[in-house]
């Protein structure tokens, strides 16, 4: 049997995907290239704009016809809605839409191997009706629970999520609402997850959560594990393992502890990128988004990053256009990304998000005015990263060999620990590897290399 999965939305939803997709492979179902073809299609979706949902609901409208032709060949077509659309929408999407046939939210993920199941039993594409799967859907809500593994299949990357959840209401996020509060998953699962992916050898992991610095497990017979000593234990774990590189997405400034940067300071195998989000430059609108720190504390955080790590790269994401966003507002985030020098950053301009607490704001900033506003913020960065990258030309550097170039099918892109894109010649059997180059040019925000050793080294 074959499947397909549509993923919308941030990391932590390509992770659920990958780890969904694994379930689906043990069972001996196959990938197929499009949701069209395919006898399960899933779409993992995102909430955290509205028009992230409506493109879903387009999608719907689309599988909706194609169940019908797929009824009348008599040939089986499951749909399955999952993520945080699924959490926050629930089972009102299966009135809204007659193709959806389950509704799986996050925390009931458990349910999916119950609904494989029904499947390969060939009980058809009508299966609402399946007692069991529907006594846990509607059944009390359960505990989110991390899967084991969430490798992609072939890859050498991997995700390793260590939480669920956010606490934070920031107050333009949908996220809290719909992934709910904060849990941290067991360090002895993230360690076998780890484990598991080095006998894979995998070479460079992403521990993942909305807010990976306010970490923190206790399971009442032990100390407390927090963020930093997450980090010892994954240092620890990679000691000799194929993985050399580690990297922890998202960063929240509020949390992020003089202990966590010493530790990642003190272990080469942290890259030396770090993903701060700041979104505002201006102390009244990092309080009206409820962000829980001030631009000086801020600046004050990346001193003391660049004190422990001169060599790191800063980047982040930038909300411009809040309610209440005056000029000067917007002087100050300017001020504080020339103050920075981020080498790259995300950036948006507000849409209110119904549902949470900044939708009721007044003060809403006209279109206009936030276009042009988040133009000059796109203007300053892209000054930035050229600056920032250009000086990096002739310097050495270690790449992690990703793919073939897009552009040039002779041509490999790999990245840096700083996560700087580079163009080196070569051909696939170097896919994976780790290689030394020196950056010899830059075309846009891409250098251009020269090996310098005639083969893909491995560190180990
Ligand atoms: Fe949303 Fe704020 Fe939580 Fe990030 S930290 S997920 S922006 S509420
Ligand atoms: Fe979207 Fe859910 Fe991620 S709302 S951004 S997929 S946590």
């Amino acid at each position: 049997m074959t499947y397909f999965f549509e993923t919308y939305g941030c990391q932590m939803n390509s992770a659920e995907s990958a780890a969904l997709a694994l379930v689906l492979r043990e069972r001996g179902w196959s990938a197929v290239e499009n949701g069209e073809s395919a006898d399960l299609t899933i779409l993992n979706t995102c909430s955290v704009r509205q028009t992230a949902e409506q493109r879903v609901f387009g999608r719907l409208a689309q599988y909706q016809s194609l169940k019908k032709k797929r009824r009348s060949l008599g040939q089986p077509f499951t749909l399955i809605v999952a993520g945080c659309m699924a959490e926050r929408l629930g089972e009102g999407l299966k009135e809204k839409f007659d193709a959806v046939d389950y509704v799986m939210g996050t925390a009931s993920r458990s349910v999916f191997p119950a609904i494989l199941e029904t499947l390969e039993k060939g009980q058809g594409p009508d299966l609402r009706s399946d007692d069991s799967i529907t006594a846990i859907l509607t059944g009390e809500k359960p505990q989110f629970s991390f899967s084991s593994s969430h490798l992609e299949e072939g890859r050498f990357r991997s995700f390793v999520p260590i939480m669920h959840g956010c606490n934070n209401y920031c107050s333009y996020c949908i996220v809290p609402y719909v992934r709910g509060r904060e849990i941290s998953r067991s360090p002895a699962s993230i360690a076998e997850e780890i484990r598991l992916l080095s006998d894979r050898g995998v070479r460079e992991i992403t521990l993942l959560g909305q807010n990976v610095n306010s970490y923190r497990f206790e399971d009442g017979e032990r100390a407390p594990v927090d963020f930093p000593a997450l980090l010892e234990l994954v240092a620890h774990e990679t000691e000799s393992s194929p993985i050399r590189w580690v990297r922890f997405l998202s960063s929240h400034p509020k949390d992020l502890s003089s202990q966590a940067i010493r530790v990642m300071a003190e272990h080469p195998v942290f890259c030396r990128h770090l993903h701060l989000c700041v979104q505002h430059g201006s102390n009244a609108v990092l309080n009206a988004m409820n962000r829980r720190y001030t631009r000086e504390r801020y600046l004050e955080l990346v001193d003391e990053i660049r004190q422990a790590m001169p060599d790191i790269s800063l980047s982040t994401d930038f909300l411009v256009g809040f309610p209440g966003e005056t000029e000067e507002d917007l002087e100050l985030t300017l001020d504080l990304m020339e103050r920075v020098k981020f080498h790259y950053a995300y950036m948006y301009h507000y849409n209110p998000r119904e549902g949470t607490a900044a939708y009721d704001f007044p003060g809403r900033v006209g279109e206009e005015l936030k276009r042009n506003r988040l133009a000059r913020v796109i203007a300053l960065q892209k000054k930035h990263t050229q600056e920032l990258l250009k000086r990096r030309v002739g310097s050495r550097e270690t790449i992690l060999i990703e793919g073939i170039s897009r552009k040039n099918a002779d041509e490999l892109i790999g990245r840096t620990e700083r996560d700087e894109m580079v163009a080196v010649p070569g051909t696939t059997s170097a896919i994976g590897s780790f290689a030394q180059v020196s950056l010899s040019s830059l075309r846009g925000n891409t250098f251009r290399a020269k090996e310098l050793c005639e083969t893909p080294f491995r560190f180990d």
